[in-house]
């Protein structure tokens, strides 16, 4: 079953839904405008402007360094290309994690700032009672567990995270308290897929994975990952539908085989 024939706009409530009808959530990262409208063509439900940009738009090595307003200018963008999906925004690391109330005052700013419908945190009990504040002033939120990318420091490497007993039995309490605290989905991330089923089965909110097996209600990739835009490294989950790196040098190689060559513009093209 899917949503995608709907015309109507994805909201927090449609989403919640899709678990009680079974319905498979589409969930991609969108950075921009112009892929905002495309993907919202091809009827992806939620977009997530991730702080994934980081890496895949400004280059750093982590996501770490990406600030508020850099996530509000990518936000506006992203909501101006969309009709449909519902748009979400990663808080960036450090912009959440000191007081309850800065984290407000942050998702605040990205709410209105930007016009997104809600934003995403990462951890699990540490986080839940400043994600029920935010949620308590009208701002859905989607957790994220599991290999969450603002902790690299603190893990070490990007391996598929709770594989251990104590971290997997961790990784349930922390999903029931991100239900508890008002979270309207869950993003699992690098982890097994049958601790992800069993994790899906006792929520009543969504789960939606990456790199987390099929269980889990929706799936989300970073869309330069599964365009083949993104090629520095490649995760065994993130499949490439497309390779439009590789596109996109044959097209500019024949541009300035153009140039060269004056075979562009040509008497059309001029004025
Ligand atoms: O920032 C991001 O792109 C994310 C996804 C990997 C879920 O958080």
């Amino acid at each position: 079953m899917s949503i995608e024939g709907s015309l109507k706009k994805v909201t927090t409530q449609t989403v919640r839904e899709a678990k009680l009808t079974g319905t498979r959530l589409t969930m991609l990262t969108a950075y921009d405008f112009t892929m905002a409208r495309l993907l919202d063509r091809a009827g992806i439900d939620i977009f997530l402007v991730g702080d994934s940009l980081g890496m895949v738009i400004a280059g750093y090595e982590t996501t770490l360094p990406v600030t508020v307003d850099q996530m509000i200018y990518h936000s506006s963008a992203v909501v101006r290309g969309t009709t449909r999906a519902l748009v979400i925004t990663d808080m960036p690391f450090m912009s959440y994690q000191v007081t309850a109330e800065e984290a407000l005052i942050n998702a605040g700013r990205i709410m209105k700032e930007s016009g997104v419908s809600g934003v995403k945190l990462e951890g699990g009990k540490a986080v839940a009672a400043t994600i029920n504040k935010i949620v308590s002033a009208g701002i859905p939120v989607m957790g994220h567990l599991g290999l969450t990318p603002q902790s690299i420091h603190q893990f070490g490497s990007y391996k598929v995270r709770a594989k251990e007993k104590t971290e997997a039995e961790q990784l349930i309490s922390d999903a029931r308290a991100l239900e508890a605290a008002g979270c309207f989905a869950i993003v699992l991330e690098k982890v097994p897929a049958q601790l992800a089923a069993q994790v899906t089965a006792s929520l009543s909110i969504p789960t939606i994975g990456i790199g987390a097996g099929p269980s889990c209600d929706g799936q989300v990739l970073v869309s330069y990952d599964m365009l083949g835009l993104f090629t520095e490294f490649k995760p065994r989950f993130a499949r490439r539908y497309d390779d439009l790196g590789s596109r996109i040098i044959e097209s500019a190689r024949r541009y300035a085989d153009d140039v060269r060559n004056k075979k562009f513009p040509s008497a059309e093209e001029s004025y």
